[in-house]
């Protein structure tokens, strides 16, 4: 199948993060289970979907956004027609993926502790939103899973964070640049981790206690 996720009909350009997506369509098994949170128009969503359905793998997606924007967008002309765009835009995907329309802290209730195998965060970009989505979904990520998210920094350089919920390096890279986003902060407060300079994250810095699944 060939990605559609650089269609016009997709819109703004935030996915940054394709490599992302496809070390984890590699890494992880048939049976696993994905997590986005914060969809937009679905480019990112569609790019996962072709992933998967290349991979030959059975990996459930879920798609959790309320599709009324974030702060940032509320003057956006589109935003009453965005969960129809998204799911026309996301209509040669069907089966790969579910959505849920529900803001990120009510999707999280619906998902069992240690059931998922990664979660992605690029919802709010509220600091405080952004704490709240780490500490809530972390829980529901297996051993051996990742927790990651986006706009770590900011542009010109917007890139990702992730962590994997084991004692084991994560190999998701991320570049220093000095404009950091809220998630930077917030990231640095939940799991006691700091960037230093384009190294790679080591889950020494984690704060075990604020990981239930490595008690
Ligand atoms: C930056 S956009 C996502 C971009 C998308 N990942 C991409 O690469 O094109 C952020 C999305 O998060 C959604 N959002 C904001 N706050 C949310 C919340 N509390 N719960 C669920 N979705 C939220 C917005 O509606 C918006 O669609």
């Amino acid at each position: 199948m060939h990605h559609i996720f650089h269609q016009p009909q997709f819109g703004e350009d935030w996915f940054t993060y394709p490599e992302v997506y496809q070390q984890m369509v590699n890494r992880f098994p048939s049976g696993s289970k994905f997590v986005e949170i914060g969809s937009w128009k679905g480019k990112s969503s569609a790019f996962m979907c072709v992933e998967i359905a290349n991979s030959g793998k059975q990996i459930d997606f879920f798609c959790i956004d309320t599709f009324e924007g974030s702060v940032e967008h509320q003057n956006n002309p589109e935003l009453p027609y965005l969960y129809n765009i998204f799911k026309n835009n996301m209509k040669p995907l069907e089966g790969y993926y579910e959505d849920m329309r529900m803001p990120s802290m009510e999707a999280v209730q619906k998902f069992e502790n240690e059931s998922l195998d990664f979660v992605f965060i690029d919802g709010s970009h509220e600091y405080e939103d952004i704490k709240d989505d780490i500490i809530s979904w972390l829980p529901k990520v297996k051993r051996g899973g990742v927790l990651a998210g986006h706009d770590y920094y900011l542009p010109p350089q917007p890139t990702s964070w992730g962590l994997r919920n084991s004692s084991i390096l994560n190999d998701i890279n991320y570049y220093y640049n000095t404009n950091k986003g809220n998630a930077y902060k917030a990231v640095k407060e939940t799991l006691g981790v700091e960037d230093r300079k384009s190294t790679r994250l080591n889950s020494s810095h984690l704060k075990l206690s604020r990981m239930p699944s490595s008690a």
